[in-house]
């Protein structure tokens, strides 16, 4: 048989079988900001294992995970050009993309609990939030959980006033630039990739994290204080290009959401435990103390980060501070 015609025969067997060296995969650039062994760094790799596997190789993910491809407001930018496919910022991270709905959820103590965010990012709220990125060219797909936040400092922190003077890092958020000046600090900007240098040379004295960010960028060893306060929730969209999305093939856009849906159910289902087990391991360490507040210091950080939320009515629409409100009143809270 001649070359040529083996090549034909190789190539129709190839198509007839949908293997995957038929055609060039798809590529999905993922890129973001955190360590692979954190919450959303585990559900991007289960996303890339279960969308190449649902379409059979007709779609490859590239993962650049901790800002190896770009940093904060860089991969924003990239994501609109269609230099990256997709992405999966902080909700905090959205307002300077002018989507400032975003920032409810990061008004302090919003989440009673869990139950309450998963009412918001699972139900018509999230649904409503994420058809507002359209207009930007992008496509919301689903929220991914982290955690609630812990504040960290050079010097020990058992009430709001202990922060007072205090230079402290904040994601590009006017709702958490807010937070830190009802505590009589001052907030900074700084890419998440830039924060521990920030704290390791005194750029800034401290910061607010999730645990498991705390832990996996190892700023426990250049603070010498934590203080549970759990005064705030960061979680993620996860969002991609419009045009990409919309110029895929119909049936591998869903086996894509297919992979998606999943992927979500994944990280929601392992954040509390990543950010128990990062704070265990901070605390085992040794390189900082751990402060939990008592009962009456936690009603004065309440007392002083609630009037935050009245604060930025006017900014985020105070319609949509009450449904989330509503949500926690509907499971008994508040
Ligand atoms: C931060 O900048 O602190 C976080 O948004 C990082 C992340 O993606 O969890």
């Amino acid at each position: 048989m001649k070359f040529s015609s083996l090549l034909l025969t190789l190539f129709t067997a190839s198509l007839a079988s949908g293997t995957a060296y038929a055609q060039t995969p798809i590529i999905i650039k993922f890129s973001h900001v955190v360590a692979m062994d954190t919450p959303k760094g585990k559900a991007a790799e289960r996303f890339k294992e279960l969308a190449e596997k649902a379409t059979k190789g007709r779609v490859k993910v590239e993962l650049y995970p901790n800002s190896t491809l770009y940093k904060d407001k860089e991969e924003l930018e990239a994501l609109q050009l269609g230099a990256v496919q997709m992405l999966a910022p902080s909700l905090a991270k959205f307002g300077p993309l002018g989507v400032k709905d975003f920032e409810v959820f990061d008004l302090p103590y919003i989440f009673p609990s869990k139950d309450v965010l998963y009412r918001v990012t699972e139900g018509p709220i999230g649904r409503d939030l994420m058809k507002k990125l359209e207009p930007k060219g992008i496509v919301g797909l689903g929220f991914w959980d982290n955690g609630f936040k812990v504040m960290s400092a050079n010097k020990p922190i058992h009430l709001p006033s202990d922060l007072k003077g205090q230079k402290l890092r904040i994601q590009s958020s006017k709702v958490l630039d807010a937070q830190m000046r009802a505590l009589g600090a001052n907030p900074q900007v700084l890419a998440f990739s830039e924060v521990y240098q920030a704290l390791q040379t005194g750029v800034v004295d401290g910061t607010e994290n999730p645990p498991s960010n705390l832990y996996t960028q190892k700023m426990h060893e250049v603070q010498k204080n934590v203080t549970l306060t759990n005064h705030g929730y960061l979680g993620y969209a996860v969002i991609v290009n419009k045009k990409f999305w919309d110029g895929l093939p119909a049936d591998i856009r869903g086996e894509l959401d297919g992979a998606m849906k999943a992927a979500t159910k994944y990280a929601n289902a392992i954040a509390q435990q990543e950010n128990d087990n990062a704070m265990e391991a901070v605390r085992k360490s040794g390189k900082t103390i751990v402060y939990v507040p008592t009962d009456s210091e936690r009603a004065e950080w309440r007392k002083t980060l609630l009037p935050v939320q009245k604060q930025m009515e006017e900014r985020i629409g105070k319609d949509l501070i009450m449904s989330v409100n509503r949500e926690a009143v509907a499971l008994g809270y508040k």
